[in-house]
């Protein structure tokens, strides 16, 4: 990979590659502004950030006195790096107290909210507490949403600890839980006053999770940014065994595409679709699969797959294109065939329940280039067939 620089899109879209360096005069070379006006903040991408927090979530909320900072976490996160967050909190001035959740996906529900409310009320938090998100997208989400809505709203710093945290869900303000069989049915847009990413946390994080997140770096170089894709193909490896010098620049790479997307379309009405390349089978194979089989990016990595083959199937992605795809997957050990035993007859079903589908057709994210996609293409169910069957076949 090469030195970090404006992509052609964001350069064709006019937006700024401001950096927090540059905004503020200090930070990495590797920070990135997300720019929305009065909801602007940074996202810290720096080893060792973590023990930094107290400083930088003053800089961002303002004076410390007399304020709580509220760090919502799970135990092994908690065990991992509670401590260094709680002391430079405590550091800075921060009245500190911890909550520590059950980690899975299946505490992501309005129980958990609940549970959360209930520390906030007793320890009477009002306006000027701040939550601190520390986790996993699991974490990240809950802890949003109860500041999104906690006394109409609490300041919330993000402490993303799993690569997939930290190169998507903890940044853009997509807050929520799911709901019965809704995933993140119940949620609100809600920005954070910093993000802090620590590649450092990512060392305690098993490898099966650092592959769930890659799948999703390496979404970001199919969607937008060509170059990026193929100096992926040269660090998959690296980049999973942490081993990779490019590893900031990945990590902070990835989510100024993200800030790009999202400062164009904050509220997912238009061009924010391009992010769920993949998604539409991706979340069919989680739900099917009651969220015990895949990890996230495990499922969006088939849905890569299924998404480039569903375009090849309209005549509108190249074969070549495909496989190169299937190879960067393959190269970092992912398995993207659809197994044998899968259902399709099942998969199917499941997308045209889902809320986007029209008339039993699905809505896709389709592939033109790599670095090239468009949302909002509505595939008939027998494509969709022809294209699973044929990854039956990978
Ligand atoms: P997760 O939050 O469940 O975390 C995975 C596991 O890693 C957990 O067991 C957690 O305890 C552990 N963990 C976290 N950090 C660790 C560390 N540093 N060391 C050791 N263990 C660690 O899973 P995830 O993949 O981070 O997030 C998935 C969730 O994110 C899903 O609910 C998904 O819907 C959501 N998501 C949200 C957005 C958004 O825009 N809000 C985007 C993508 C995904
Ligand atoms: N992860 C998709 C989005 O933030 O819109």
């Amino acid at each position: 990979m090469t030195t970090r620089k404006r992509t052609d899109s964001a350069a064709k879209s006019g937006s700024r590659t401001q950096t927090a360096a540059a905004s503020n005069g200090a930070g990495s070379p590797y920070d990135v502004r997300l720019d929305l006006g009065a909801r602007s903040y940074d996202i810290v991408v720096r080893r060792g950030s973590l023990a930094t927090i107290g400083a930088e979530t003053a800089k961002a909320v303002g004076d410390p006195n007399g304020r709580t900072a509220v760090v919502v976490t799970n135990p092994k996160v908690e065990l991992y790096h509670g401590k260094t967050v709680n002391q430079s909190l405590t550091d800075a001035g921060f009245r500190v107290i911890n909550v520590s959740l059950t980690a899975g996906e299946c505490y992501k529900t309005l129980q958990t909210v609940r549970r959360l409310y209930k520390t906030l009320h007793a320890e009477q938090i009002d306006r000027r507490g701040v939550i601190v998100a520390l986790g996993g997208g699991v974490i990240g989400d809950v802890a949003g949403f109860a500041a999104a809505t906690y006394n109409r709203g609490l300041d919330l710093v993000q402490v993303p600890t799993t690569l997939l945290a930290q190169v998507d869900s903890s940044v853009g303000g997509k807050t929520g839980v799911n709901y019965d069989n809704g995933k993140n049915l119940i949620g609100a847009f809600y920005q954070p006053k910093l993000v802090i990413i620590d590649p450092d946390t990512l060392r305690s994080l098993p490898i099966r999770e650092r592959r769930s997140g890659l799948a999703e770096i390496i979404k970001y170089g199919i969607i937008y940014d060509k170059p990026f894709f193929h100096a992926l193909e040269r660090e998959v490896n690296g980049l999973l065994r942490l081993t990779s010098t490019r590893l900031e620049y990945a990590i902070s790479h990835s989510c100024e595409i993200k800030a790009r997307v999202v400062e164009q379309d904050e509220r997912d009405e238009g061009l924010r679709a391009i992010l769920n390349f993949g998604h539409t089978i991706g979340h069919a194979l989680e739900a099917i699969t009651h969220y015990r089989v895949y990890r996230h990016g495990e499922a969006i990595a088939v849905g890569m797959v299924s998404a480039s083959l569903i375009g090849e199937e309209l005549g509108m992605t190249q074969h070549e294109d495909t496989e190169s795809i299937i190879r960067i997957f393959e190269d970092a050990g992912f398995a993207v065939h659809l197994g044998d035993n899968l259902a399709i007859g099942g998969l199917m079903r499941l997308l045209a329940w889902d809320k986007k589908s029209v008339d039993g057709a699905a809505r896709f994210v389709l592939m033109e280039s790599i670095g090239k996609v468009t949302p909002g293409h509505l595939v008939p169910e027998d494509v969709i067939r022809r294209a699973l069957q044929r990854q039956q076949r990978l």
